[in-house]
């Protein structure tokens, strides 16, 4: 059994027999790729526009920079960049695609899907696309969903990219905030089975608590609370996060996804080469790490430079991680996020 090869452009890879039995596939991920904005803005630049402290916000999230998209470039344009990197990677002509999904909560618009937007820029005609939205735990959102299409041979190649512009949706006049997003991209390709050198996807886990919804959200500018000419001076359209509460629900949730992965796929915690968590804060990242006891020299950071990119971060940091050659042949990394829903996440790959 494998997956039906489209006909024509039209005819695309989503057609299934359930006359069929299937057998599930292994999964892999063969190609990873990010992108960053050129922009920075440090703590110093914040200094002058929020009363704010370069110590503060390094003592209270680690974060020294971030990056800042230009004024015309769109989450699509980062995720395309992400996307063809991750191509040129994998080794994967964009017209192998069957199906690309994006993770993003600052969609270029609300419809179409900044998936069809990719799926265009790149020329992927094979493929379905569409978006996720599930935060910062975005991508591994995608990579489950995706990890679903191909495993039963629904899809042969998936591309999975997590891109967010988050300084459009970023209230630059509320400092409990504005230090700690920034934006970027990053990508993954998928499929079947795999070659040496490949990430054998071993397990993965999502969750959700929507009881806890208003602790982190964008309440305004969708159909709860339209933007009018009336309200948008109260800038209802940008983040809002009671940052307390969630630094505890981000650690528990964290550390009880990666335990239960772990667990049900059977890892010795001493065998995990590598832990790269969401990156948000420097004390959530040494928290969790504590709880998993994870030494520090085995957890990827690089919030420093980038802030939290929300769905990005995790995406960026496992490019950024593979290229350096923080892991290898036969290494085990554990990937972990948490974000505004609640959501989390958390996926185990043997490379
Ligand atoms: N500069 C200086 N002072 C500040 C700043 C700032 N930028 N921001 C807040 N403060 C002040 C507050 O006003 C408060 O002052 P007060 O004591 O006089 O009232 C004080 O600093 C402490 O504020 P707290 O909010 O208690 O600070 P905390 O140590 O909790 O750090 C932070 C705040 C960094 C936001 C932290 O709570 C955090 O990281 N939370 C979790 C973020 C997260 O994981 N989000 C999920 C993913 S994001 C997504 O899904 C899109």
């Amino acid at each position: 059994m494998g997956f039906s090869k489209p006909k024509s452009a039209h005819d695309t890879f989503i057609m299934t027999d359930l006359t069929q039995p299937f057998k599930r596939l292994p999964v892999a991920v063969i190609g990873t790729g990010s992108y960053v904005p050129e922009r920075r803005l440090t703590n110093a630049d914040l200094e002058k526009m929020v009363d704010t402290s370069d110590e503060w916000i390094i003592t209270r999230t680690g974060i020294q920079e971030r990056r800042i998209a230009a004024p015309d470039e769109r989450t699509s344009d980062m995720a395309t960049k992400a996307a063809r990197r991750a191509l040129e990677s994998a080794g994967v002509s964009a017209e192998e695609l069957d199906l690309i999904i994006v993770a993003t909560i600052t969609p270029d618009t609300f419809t179409p899907s900044t998936a069809c937007y990719v799926q265009n820029n790149i020329g992927a005609k094979n493929a379905a696309a569409f978006d996720i939205s599930a935060a910062c735990s975005g991508f591994l959102f995608a990579l489950k969903t995706a990890v679903q299409y191909v495993g039963c041979g629904q899809a042969g190649h998936a591309l999975i990219i997590a891109s967010e512009k988050l300084s459009t949706v970023v209230n630059w006049e509320d400092r409990s905030t504005c230090v700690l997003f920034g934006d970027g991209a990053g990508a993954a390709v998928l499929r079947s089975g795999g070659r040496p050198g490949d990430g054998a996807v071993l397990a993965s886990d999502i969750g959700s608590d929507g009881t806890l919804h208003d602790l982190l959200q964008i309440p305004g500018g969708g159909s709860a609370c339209p933007t009018t000419v009336e309200n948008v001076h109260e800038r209802l359209a940008t983040l809002a996060m009671r940052g307390n509460e969630t630094f505890k629900h981000a650690v528990s949730h964290m550390r009880d996804s990666a335990n239960s992965l772990i667990e049900r796929a059977g890892i010795d915690p001493g065998d995990i080469k590598l832990v790269i968590p969401h990156q948000a804060n420097l004390r959530i990242i040494n928290a969790v790490a504590q709880r998993l006891r994870i030494p520090s020299d085995r957890v990827f950071v690089n919030l420093y430079k980038y802030g939290n990119t929300s769905a990005a971060a995790v995406a960026i940091a496992f490019d950024e991680a593979r290229r350096e050659g923080r892991f290898g042949k036969g290494d085990i990394v554990l990937l972990v996020t948490f974000g505004a829903g609640l959501t989390w996440s958390s996926a185990a790959i043997r490379w």
